[in-house]
């Protein structure tokens, strides 16, 4: 299919700060990701340990995690977007400052908004990532030889339906998400719905058309359990029409 634009298949070539411009500058933030927060606020249980797997050079989508999740392992294939993250902990200058979101997450949780607060919240973001690693889905062992035992939840928000258009690699990398969570974990998933392709910057980049019901499915085909979901409309102009959020408890 031609889009009249290249696409991009090379993610080291992926642009942390166009991607950053592109979808996270809105204050207040656009309906995605409001209601990414909301959905894994009112879902996201107690747990010891969290995979975040895909993670971008983004830190909103771990916020749900506060007060609820001990250590968070957060892996990122691309070294620009694992530096992003590494400067937001270290608090650096030049770091994306997510205040818009984390005011969202504030309000979610009913706390005001006002600067001690949005101060507290990036230090318990800083403290709660315990480790910034490399990964790679097309491994056999994605998480590239760092030791570890199977996680309580494995969060991935627009991962293995934003790196690949193939059906099978989609799958693919699915199973393999499943097998980094034990038993009893909890899955959390956001995903673009049936899109083609998504914007970084300038740079565009190909996705899987997966839909809600499909992935419903693929769930309990893999004995899922507790499925909940959530189906959103994006305030902003974007290359699909919608995305949901999942959570699930593996059996
Ligand atoms: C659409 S971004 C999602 C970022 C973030 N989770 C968010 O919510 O905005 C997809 C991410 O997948 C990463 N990625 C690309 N290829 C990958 C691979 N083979 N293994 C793991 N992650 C990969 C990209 O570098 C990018 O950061």
């Amino acid at each position: 299919m031609s889009y009249g634009f290249t696409m991009i298949h090379d993610f080291d070539l992926f642009d942390a700060k166009g991607y950053l411009k592109e979808n996270f500058l809105d204050d207040p933030p656009d309906s995605e990701d409001l209601g990414l927060i909301s959905f894994f606020d009112r879902h996201t249980d107690e747990r010891e340990l969290q995979l975040e797997v895909f993670g971008g050079p983004t830190i909103y989508q771990l916020l749900p995690s506060i007060g609820r999740v001990k250590k968070i392992v957060f892996a990122e294939f691309n070294a620009s977007n694992r530096k992003e993250v590494m400067d937001f902990i270290a608090s650096a200058k030049d770091a994306f400052g997510w205040e818009a979101h984390i005011r969202a997450f504030l309000k979610e949780r009913d706390h005001s908004s006002y600067e001690p607060d949005i101060t507290e919240v990036k230090r318990s973001i800083s403290s709660l990532v315990a480790d910034v690693i490399p990964m790679d889905i097309r491994k056999d062992d994605p998480l590239l030889g760092y030791p570890h035992k199977r996680f309580d939840l494995v969060s991935c928000h627009y991962g293995i339906e934003s790196v690949t258009d193939d059906k099978a690699a989609f799958l693919g990398y699915f199973s393999r998400l499943v097998r980094l969570l034990r038993p009893g974990g909890r899955m959390n998933l956001s995903m673009l719905e049936g899109a083609t392709h998504y914007f970084a910057g300038t740079q565009v980049f190909p996705a899987y058309p997966i839909k809600k019901e499909e992935m419903h499915e693929l769930l309990k085909s893999f004995r899922f359990k507790d499925i909940v979901s959530e189906r959103v409309i994006p305030s902003n102009r974007r290359p699909y029409g919608s995305v949901f959020y999942m959570t699930a408890i593996k059996g």
